[in-house]
């Protein structure tokens, strides 16, 4: 294999990578980037690799969630809060349904490009480039904003530093203590599932009294009253991703200092393209998204290029077939990794595969098919032998209308009511809470679990 430098990438054939007119600028906003300072630091990306580890022998759970794509009109402190919270509700029914740690990370701070799947896009007569994410381009149809812009790159990062910031101040401020968490106002959340929630919330108040009464409390014991909370974005942009890769000066290994945690998308995963060239040479744990597209072969190639070592907790599976592919494709994938002794966390994107267009014009993903493709994803890893450990999903804590179905019932007129996302649809708060219980049940259900989650507790 060739040496992997900072820039070997460009030598390779990349997909999805925006053309900037004024290369000039490009390279002037990049060098800036490449001085400032890095969001996250290594050191935390070793510990999301380490809780990761975990997950791989099945002794946690992956919860990734957020945006689709994070916008610059949707940046305020109520939304980056209420995501926030609801990963955390999430995570909550999580531990304490099936009693595993969740190891939380956000698609957020720094979830900006997209890949699109026309380059253009029609209206009314009018071509114009598609909207490539608000690091790059601008939504509004007019040729200026469809123009990629170089200097979006200095409000992305700026963004994702503050939200960063706000996150670390929830995470470890007292914001997260479990004392307030399992009490939160579920505000426009529906009865059905506020009524399961409560009963959560019923348990976990005297559970905190008896370890009260033990002398354990959040006062006393950090772990009750803060979270590790990590993030994670598409590695899609590669000039950005580049310019945020620095030496950790503690190894002398590089780090994608963008994120915690990055992945390589469904349509960039060559194994000869650059996306996979470039995420080979930095250490941070990496997704690769596996749709119907993927051979067995190619992605046993791509666990070698990318796993060498065969690490666990450096590589998560996001498997995203669509509900009624998962069964045609996901077991051989499982065979293939099985065979080869390869260390992999299996998460599921129940969201990817499962986008349709709506008759009023709206893409949506039907919540029952999102809840079918989770349930056949856990059918086939207890037939196969092999955990199902992770969930990755777009998500807002907001109360949009743009998945539809659950317990609101939200229809296809409802739709346009409050759609907000810049990109793919996404689960509201009620849609990801009730995601959450069946999960839970599912891995209740799983024998094989409970087994290992008894040796974990020994
Ligand atoms: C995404 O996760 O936003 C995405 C584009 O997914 P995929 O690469 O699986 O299509
Ligand atoms: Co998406």
């Amino acid at each position: 294999m060739k040496k992997w430098t900072l820039n070997s990438w460009k030598n390779y054939p990349a997909k999805h990578l925006p053309n900037y007119a004024d290369q000039k600028e490009l390279d002037l906003v990049l060098s800036k980037i490449k001085s400032y300072p890095p969001l996250v630091f290594a050191g935390e990306t070793r510990s999301l690799k380490k809780a990761l580890a975990q997950v791989v022998e099945g002794k946690a759970f992956l919860l990734q969630g957020g945006d689709c794509a994070e916008s610059f009109a949707e940046f305020q402190p109520d939304n980056i809060r209420d995501t926030f919270k609801a990963i955390l509700q999430m995570s909550l029914v999580l531990t304490y349904s099936a009693s595993l740690p969740v190891v939380k990370v956000g698609r957020i701070a720094g979830q900006f490009s997209k890949p699109r799947s026309a380059p253009t896009e029609k209206k009314n007569g009018k071509e114009l480039p598609s909207y490539l994410g608000d690091n790059i381009n601008g939504m509004e149809f007019t040729e200026k904003a469809r123009q990629p812009d170089a200097k979006r790159l200095f409000r992305s990062y700026s963004q994702s530093a503050s939200t960063l910031n706000l996150l670390r101040a929830f995470s470890q401020g007292g914001f997260a203590d479990l004392r307030q968490v399992h009490l939160w106002n579920l505000g426009f959340i529906n009865e059905k599932t506020k009524g399961k929630y409560k009963e959560i919330e019923d348990k976990i108040s005297d559970a905190l009294s008896f370890m009260e009464a033990c002398g354990i409390n959040p006062d006393t014991n950090r772990k009750l009253r803060t979270v590790n909370f990590y993030t994670s974005h598409e590695a899609l942009l590669l000039p950005f991703e580049e310019a945020m890769t620095r030496v950790d000066s503690t190894t002398g290994e590089y780090h994608d200092t963008s994120a915690h945690f990055v992945w390589i998308g469904d349509r960039t995963r060559q194994p000869d393209g650059a996306h996979v060239e470039f995420c080979r040479g930095i250490k941070n744990p990496i997704g690769l998204k596996c749709g119907p597209t993927l051979k067995p072969e190619e992605l046993i190639k791509l666990c070698n290029i990318l796993n060498p070592d065969n690490e666990p907790g450096r590589l998560t599976l996001i498997s995203r077939f669509g509900a009624d592919n998962v069964e045609k494709y996901l077991p051989k994938l499982i065979r293939f990794i099985k065979k080869e002794g390869l260390k992999v966390i299996w998460s599921c994107d129940p969201m990817h595969g499962n986008t349709i267009k709506a008759a009023t014009g709206f893409k949506t993903r039907p919540f029952d098919n999102v809840l079918k493709e989770v349930k056949n994803v856990f059918s086939i890893h207890q037939a196969e032998g092999t955990y199902a450990g992770g969930l990755h999903v777009e998500m807002t804590g907001q109360d949009v209308t743009e998945c539809t179905g659950g317990a609101q019932k939200i229809s296809e007129r409802d739709l346009s009511n409050r759609y907000r996302t810049h990109c793919d649809p996404r689960l509201n708060a009620t849609q990801a809470l009730e995601l959450a219980f069946l999960i839970s049940e599912e891995i209740k259900k799983n024998s094989k679990y409970s087994k290992k989650i008894i040796q974990a507790a020994s």
